[in-house]
């Protein structure tokens, strides 16, 4: 485990950034800005990057201290969660509950959520993935949740002068000609004032809330205690691998609390749009002087909520080659570059009138080192040409299965060899059994979830939400091909040299996909509600034999 993250750490360092490897490094030349910016971006001038890559250095340092399991637990924080989150559910079962039915969840939800925002930041970004994975949770949650994405209750304006002041070394009459004293919005660690610099440019200032950096390092060390007794308890969770999910977390947010961090992360992405020739993405200029670790101010985009059905269908926009464009770009971005956003959800984007997309929030950015980077383009290669024991082995690589794990055993396992059996034609009974078998199996093998995929997988969760919004009818085999045949076009070159596969030679096998959604041969189309369908038989199969998912987990023993 030292060894492996020490190798990590190596790699990630040693990725060089996107801007920086820029040749003409000026404005649009280099970067997805819109058009017309209040200023022009040159990286010469930027006085706040200089010394960044020591910094950064520094702050993923700190990481491997701050995971340290402590010997005793973080008391205080615990009985605080305890206690927010307990009295939420003790008032709702005194009160609503009895209401029953939606009422009452929607209740429960509410008091959650506010548990959570009194939490603070790791609890209002768990709220930010719940609120994304619609589905996966009750509405009533999904819905509730969906405040933590940006209407957080804000810190004054009279608390959160001082803080802007102190960064910004002046007065804020002296910077500014108009503040907006009421924030935008406000999410997990900052909050977004609109506002207009003295020479006439219009901006937003994102603010980082003060105290988040001390609480965000206790939930660190709360999570980093927990994990392991979870793992001890619960032995299915260890598929889920909870201390590299505790390390992820405490290098992104720690990363994302320094905002010249996330500043050049603008930066970054922005270049690595602009070099694939992407038009679809706009990403906000940073200012040239005004970022420091715990202010940032950029250029005020305008723009509605991706979800927003009416005014996508007012602008007269595509809404399903919207979602093309921006899959298409994600994938691009993890598989080519090794740099994408790792925080994609509705409170990160919007929708501008000429149908482009608003990128913003960068402050949790996706980077792979080459050697995940490369077994990642594996991953997704093998499995469109149906390579199975290609693909297990890019699994692998990329840390989902020990170095020595059986190969043929986990087809045998997975059943890969063998003709696919719908799962909804399935007795509930069977289900389960299948499942335990699966997942025991898994564990056995020694397979866990690999923290390079993690940001990966919480984009992908995105997306899968965004078709059920935005196109529910797009067929799913389509899609895919149409993917694929767009990186055969434009980086079969790149993929050849790098892994020796090369995709304009090789014709797309959706066979991989049927059984990974296990469709029987003969199916070759599907749209999303259908899938959609197609899994809540399937829940509802599980639940009726078994009660709950949850009980199933805890059956893994
Ligand atoms: N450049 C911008 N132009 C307009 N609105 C913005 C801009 N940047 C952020 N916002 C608004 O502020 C909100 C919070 O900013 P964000 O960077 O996502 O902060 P956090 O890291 O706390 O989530 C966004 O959801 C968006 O509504
Ligand atoms: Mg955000």
């Amino acid at each position: 485990m030292m060894e492996a993250e020490a190798q990590a750490e190596t790699e990630a360092g040693s990725v060089e950034s996107a801007a920086e490897a820029s040749e003409a490094p000026i404005d649009r030349e280099r970067f997805a800005f819109s058009e017309e910016g209040p200023w022009k971006v040159d990286l010469v001038e930027l006085g706040w990057l200089d010394d960044l890559d020591r910094v950064r250095a520094a702050t993923r340092a700190e990481v491997p201290a701050l995971c340290r399991r402590r010997a005793l637990p973080p008391i205080r924080r615990f009985i605080e969660a305890a206690w927010l989150v307990g009295g939420a559910v003790v008032l709702w079962a005194l009160r609503e509950r009895r209401q029953g039915g939606e009422a009452s969840r929607a209740a429960l939800s509410r008091r959650l959520r506010i548990a959570f925002e009194k939490l603070g930041p790791a609890y209002i970004k768990l709220g930010q993935i719940v609120s994304s994975a619609r589905g996966l949770f009750p509405d009533e949650l999904v819905d509730e949740f969906k405040r933590c994405r940006d209407q957080v209750p804000a810190v004054p304006f009279d608390r959160i002068r001082p803080h802007v002041e102190a960064e910004l070394g002046a007065k804020i009459e002296d910077v500014f000609a108009e503040f907006d004293r009421e924030p935008l919005a406000a999410a997990s660690i900052a909050q977004v004032h609109r506002a207009t610099l003295r020479t006439g440019e219009e901006v937003v200032v994102k603010v980082q809330r003060p105290g988040v950096a001390a609480l965000v390092r206790q939930d660190i060390a709360a999570m980093a205690w927990i994990a392991p007794v979870l793992v001890g308890r619960i032995p299915v969770a260890a598929l889920a691998n909870p201390p590299a999910l505790v390390e992820l977390f405490a290098e992104t947010i720690v990363e994302e609390l320094d905002f010249r961090l996330e500043g050049e992360n603008m930066l970054d992405v922005a270049a690595v749009l602009h070099d694939a020739g992407q038009t679809i993405i706009v990403v906000p200029r940073p200012h040239p002087e005004l970022v420091t670790p715990r202010l940032l101010v950029m250029e005020r985009l305008t723009g509605f909520d991706y979800e927003d059905l009416d005014s996508l269908a007012e602008a007269g926009i595509d809404t399903a080659e919207l979602l093309h464009g921006m899959l298409v770009t994600f994938l691009e971005g993890a598989m080519i570059y090794g740099v994408f956003h790792g925080d994609l959800h509705g409170g990160n984007l919007f929708v501008m009138p000429d149908g482009r997309v608003a990128l913003l929030d960068f402050g949790m950015t996706g980077r792979m080192g080459e050697k995940q980077r490369r077994a990642f383009m594996r991953l997704l290669m093998t499995g469109a040409v149906n390579d199975v024991r290609g693909q297990l082995e890019a699994f692998r690589d990329i840390g989902a299965l020990p170095d020595d794990a059986d190969l043929d055993a986990l087809i045998t396992l997975l059943k890969i060899d063998q003709p696919v059996r719908d799962p909804t034609k399935m007795s509930g009974e069977e289900l389960a059994a299948e499942i335990q078998d699966v997942l025991k199996g898994l564990l056995q093998q020694g397979a866990r979830l690999p923290k390079h995929l993690v940001l990966y997988v919480k984009g992908m969760l995105f997306f899968d939400g965004a078709v059920a919004t935005l196109a529910p009818d797009l067929n799913m085999f389509a899609q895919i091909s149409r993917v694929y045949g767009y990186f055969a076009s434009r980086h079969a070159d790149t993929i050849a040299a790098q892994i020796g596969f090369d995709p304009s030679q090789n014709a797309i096998d959706l066979t991989g996909a049927r059984q990974a959604l296990g469709l029987e041969d003969e199916v070759d189309s599907i749209t999303h509600r259908e899938l959609q369908q197609r899994r809540q038989t399937i829940q509802q199969k599980l639940e009726d034999e078994i009660g709950s998912p949850t009980e199933l987990l805890g059956r893994g023993d």
